[in-house]
């Protein structure tokens, strides 16, 4: 803190100055998630708070799909993301082109798009999901035979909450999540029984069957707050136990965790350079915004 201090004195002066607000996810580090962040929540909460924003500016602290989704549900609003590399593993691994291919082969189905999906991806689309709705937007669906795409995780495990429903999906997959296995889970398992395994919903399913919840980043949150566990493993991202461990003393956060290498480029160094030079601006095309727009808007009324 003593190095951070700094930097978070004067991202919170600037952001008054500058009429800008900052809406960060919650895998970003402790001095973002804690010292300058507005806001702090999943990709729906986050999208949700975008479109509730009056400042004249959006510093995303996340990566590139949340910051454009950001734009697309305020096109208003001038929308900074600190570093532009900060991708995602499943954005942009099925494109446009990937979609219409599966169209062709499942006629009449309609295309559910997480989130981790660019503009393209989800004008594209009929409807977008989140990990924390996506079993409910699935359900919400007429259709018997549904695309999820792009991360087959995410849908694999939907299809086993919906099994009414015929679900097909594209192989995306997350770096962070989809390296967690099972028999590492059961091996800790076995040695500390009385761990408390959480996971995100982007682990394969098998890993998802050795733990005790699953949910969104969020979820996870909610859950190890109510549930106050004596020893919790996060089986997701390692900024998540880093930034409640704090509030949460009784609980003995144990490892492993993962590092996503798109959200640790986003630094307090570059949230800084971002206010003072107004960069690095999101655009998305009108006619793209037009139509992603009508995908998250159609989730997010689902949701409500
Ligand atoms: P959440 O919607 O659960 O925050 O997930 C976003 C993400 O990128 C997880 O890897
Ligand atoms: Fe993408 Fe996975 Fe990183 Fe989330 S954790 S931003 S899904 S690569």
């Amino acid at each position: 803190w003593a190095v951070a201090a700094p930097y978070v004195r004067a991202i919170n002066r600037l952001k008054k100055e500058k009429n800008a607000v900052i809406l960060a996810h919650n895998y970003m580090t402790p001095d973002i998630y804690h010292g300058v962040a507005d806001f702090v929540g999943d990709s729906l909460q986050l999208a949700i708070k975008a479109t509730e924003v009056e400042a004249e500016t959006i510093v995303q602290c996340g990566v590139h799909f949340m910051a454009e989704t950001s734009k697309i549900l305020n096109p208003a609003k001038r929308v900074l993301i600190p570093d532009m590399e900060a991708g995602c593993s499943l954005a942009n691994s099925i494109g446009a082109e990937g979609i219409k291919q599966m169209r062709a082969q499942y006629p009449g189905a309609p295309v559910v798009t997480y989130v981790n999906t660019t503009a393209e991806e989800k004008a594209n689309s009929d409807i977008c999901c989140t990990s924390s709705n996506a079993a409910a937007i699935v359900r919400a669906l007429p259709e018997d035979t549904i695309i999820m795409a792009p991360d087959q995780y995410l849908a694999q495990n939907v299809a086993r909450q919906v099994p009414e429903k015929n679900i097909v999906w594209w192989n995306g997959s997350c770096v962070v999540h989809e390296s967690f296995t099972a028999q590492d889970l059961k091996d800790y398992r076995q040695w500390n029984p009385d761990t408390t395994i959480i996971t995100h919903p982007e682990c394969p399913p098998d890993v998802v069957d050795e733990s005790d919840f699953s949910g969104s980043t969020s979820g996870i949150i909610n859950y190890v707050r109510e549930h106050k566990p004596k020893q919790a493993l996060l089986v997701t991202e390692c900024s998540m136990a880093s930034n409640i461990s704090d509030e949460l003393p009784e609980v003995d956060f144990v490892g492993p965790c993962n590092m996503c290498p798109y959200m640790k480029k986003i630094t307090l160094e570059k949230i800084l350079w971002s206010l003072h030079a107004g960069v690095e601006e999101v655009h998305v095309d009108e006619d793209v915004a037009a139509k992603a727009r009508v995908a998250v808007e159609r989730m997010i009324d689902l949701s409500k």
